[in-house]
């Protein structure tokens, strides 16, 4: 029953009325209209259709049960595709309404910006869940009918007016690859009527389409590219409607990825400069695979402050190891981020300052932790800056503070040279304790963790991976759901493709491997206040995983067996502990040993150590031999 691609471009052609020619010579005053235009015109027709669709799913009356929701399914498929031509657009002008009103997960939200208001889920996929359920609740379905066409009524009259501006509308167009990539087939949407393939069709669709408009000015190779690569693209998806058991894997490193890169070199023809925008993803890369896709200055709170870097990461790397830096000169950061252990320190919870008691929760890895939005697990803090300060002052890490670390630095000349150096050009370049937070968080932004066996296989070398390996991935992005919160590619919950926002998820996690108990630390309502929040942590990366155990805020798990059989049995509330609000759904997954084994293949496919080797091999000399006696890296 699948309509050959060329027909289907032809006839999505015909739908949106943008048969190309005609529309270019038909439109404005005899003049022909910008491909900006032409793309708010395409924008502009989708959205009726969509209300239109909306209306007449609200007009059904007089049918059974059974038949109004046949209709309503019917309709919807056809809402959705016109929605998913236009997702690029509307997630790029209205990213809050795409995410709040339109097609946001089936999870109540809530922003520190706003206080403890709650944003029950609404849109498409509250429609999605019900419509395909053996008994949709119609009261439910009609709210959403209405806060759906109230909504896209108020896009079209919005969209009318804005300047369209050509940076921001192919900035649109190169992100909304990255969003197939790395949402659509990750489960993002399509939770239940699993259309995930279909879905992508459509969206590619109209990237073809829209950036076809361009073509017309340039009429070049990488326009012909581009289109020959979108053909083939979405030849594969028609032939795997099974979303579940489709090669993601396959279809992202060798066709999106080249799509990508094609996207961007049309996007280069065009001269369409930047905007003013500033983005995570770094729009001078033309692979989202390579290691600086993300621009790590974007999550600085210094962002313009790249004076010396390097020798300031440098003077970083000796602090982070020099147990000076703690009230009794024995205890460094690397006492509890051990480059060993991927920078963890392998207990379940840290051990407090005097090593008598433990502190409430894991230390997490510092691999690749410079790209993140909040840090600690409930997120009470926004950059590495701060983030340094807190622990000198926690009596439990390091016990010192700012003003007595300052004091003991200056004694040593050798860290005096290295200060001046560092900081060198400065109002101050004498020790301060902006420098020593500002060197400690330039080194941890080295710590860069993305050229594992996983990453080569994705850049294009097939015998990084075996068969097991590869079925864990798309078991990973697909059935298994895991995908849906650790997004690609650093597999933590930094939300693509904008990557300004970090997720905090309630799964559920028990005491400890017993299962028997949820864990009493409410995690990110300390910091929201937010009732939703209780028991919620932030999304970790999991890249190096092999290495990080004990598992979760409270190490709760010792193995990732454990970990994939917590998830196979749907969380904490699958496991029938007492969890309100778990976001993680609660349905045993239903995954057999054999895949809960391939997708553990998988996991331990994402090791990449290479930033743990450069350890100092000697630290900073004082005028004191005691001192000079202290062990590199702390002692623990
Ligand atoms: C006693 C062990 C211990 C010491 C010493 C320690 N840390 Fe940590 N670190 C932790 C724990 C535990 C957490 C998580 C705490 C939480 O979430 O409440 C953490 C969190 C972090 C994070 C946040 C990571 C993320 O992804 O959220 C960074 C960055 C960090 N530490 C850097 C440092 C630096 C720099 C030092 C030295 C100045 C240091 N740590 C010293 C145990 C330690
Ligand atoms: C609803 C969002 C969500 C889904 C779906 C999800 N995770 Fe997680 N994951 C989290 C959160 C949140 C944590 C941290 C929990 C905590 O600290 O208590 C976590 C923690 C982990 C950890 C431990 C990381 C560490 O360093 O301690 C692993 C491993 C993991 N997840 C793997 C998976 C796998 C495999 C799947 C799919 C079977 C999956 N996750 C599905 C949100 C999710």
């Amino acid at each position: 029953m699948h309509t050959s691609p060329l027909k289907k471009i032809i006839l999505t052609f015909l739908v949106l009325g943008a048969s190309l020619p005609l529309l270019v010579s038909f439109s404005g005053n005899g003049s022909s209209a910008s491909p900006e235009e032409l793309c708010r015109k395409l924008v502009l027709t989708n959205i009726e259709k969509i209300i239109d669709e909306l209306e007449d799913a609200q007009k059904l009356s007089g049918l059974s049960a059974k038949k109004k929701q046949k209709k309503l399914i019917k309709l919807y498929n056809k809402s959705r595709k016109h929605y998913k031509e236009i997702e690029f657009f509307i997630e790029y002008y209205s990213t809050f309404d795409a995410k709040y009103y339109i097609n946001g997960p089936l999870v109540p939200k809530s922003e520190i910006e706003f206080g403890p208001t709650v944003f029950e889920p609404m849109g498409f996929q509250v429609l999605e869940e019900n419509l395909f359920s053996k008994a949709p609740d119609f009261k439910i379905i009609d709210k959403q009918y209405e806060i759906l066409s109230d909504k896209f009524a108020k896009l079209r009259d919005y969209y009318s007016t804005i300047t369209i501006d050509r940076s921001n509308l192919t900035e649109a167009l190169r992100l909304q690859v990255i969003r197939v990539m790395c949402l659509t087939l990750n489960g993002y949407d399509c939770t239940v009527n699993k259309e995930t393939t279909k879905e992508c069709v459509y969206v590619l669709n109209s990237l073809n389409i829209v950036l076809s408009y361009y073509n017309l000015e340039t009429n070049s190779t990488p326009f012909a590219e581009m289109n020959s690569l979108i053909k083939r693209s979405i030849e594969l998806l028609n032939k795997n409607p099974d979303s579940d058991k489709f090669d993601r894997l396959n279809f992202t490193a060798n066709y999106l990825q080249p799509l990508y890169l094609s996207v961007c070199n049309c996007v280069e023809e065009l001269n369409a400069g930047r905007s003013q925008v500033n983005y995570a993803v770094n729009f001078k890369q033309r692979s989202i695979f390579d290691i600086n896709s993300l621009d790590k200055q974007h999550f600085s709170l210094y962002r313009d402050d790249t004076l010396h870097q390097k020798e300031q990461s440098e003077l970083g790397r000796l602090l982070f190891f020099d147990p000076v830096l703690s009230g009794n000169n024995k205890r460094a950061c690397a006492s509890c981020h051990k480059p060993e252990l991927a920078f963890t320190d392998g207990y379940d919870k840290s051990f407090g300052f005097e090593e008598k008691t433990k502190i409430t929760r894991n230390a997490p890895t510092l691999l690749n932790a410079a790209y993140q939005k909040s840090y600690f697990h409930d997120g009470r803090i926004f950059n590495l800056e701060e983030q340094a300060a807190r622990v000198f002052n926690n009596a439990f890490e390091m016990n010192c503070s700012g003003d007595e670390i300052v004091k003991k630095l200056k004694q040593s000349p050798e860290y005096v040279t290295l200060f001046r150096n560092a900081f060198k050009g400065r109002m101050d370049s004498a020790i301060t304790f902006y420098g020593v937070m500002k060197s400690l968080a330039e080194y941890i932004k080295t710590l860069d963790s993305k050229n594992s066996k996983f990453d080569k296989y994705i850049k294009g070398d097939h015998t990084q991976l075996t068969r097991n390996e590869i079925n864990g991935y798309n078991l990973f992005a697909g059935k298994a759901l895991c995908g849906s919160c650790h997004f690609y590619p650093l597999f933590n919950g930094l939300v693509p493709p904008m990557y300004n926002d970090n997720e905090f998820e309630v799964i559920g996690t028990p005491e400890d491997s017993i299962n028997k108990k949820l864990d009493q630390d409410a995690g990110r309502e300390n910091i929201t206040h937010s009732s939703i929040h209780r028991f919620a942590f932030k999304t970790p990366g999991i890249r190096n995983i092999a290495l990080t155990a004990p598992y979760m805020h409270n190490g709760a798990y010792r193995t990732l067996d454990q970990v994939l059989d917590f998830y196979n049995k749907g969380g904490g509330a699958g496991l029938k502990l007492k969890v309100e609000n778990q976001t993680l759904p609660f349905d045993s997954l239903g995954l057999k040993k054999s895949e809960l084994n391939d997708i553990k293949s998988f996991l331990l496919t994402l090791t990449d150590t290479s930033a743990t080797k450069k350890v100092p091999s000697k630290l900073p000399r004082f005028n004191n031999e005691l001192l000079n006696k202290r062990k590199i890296g702390g002692e623990y």
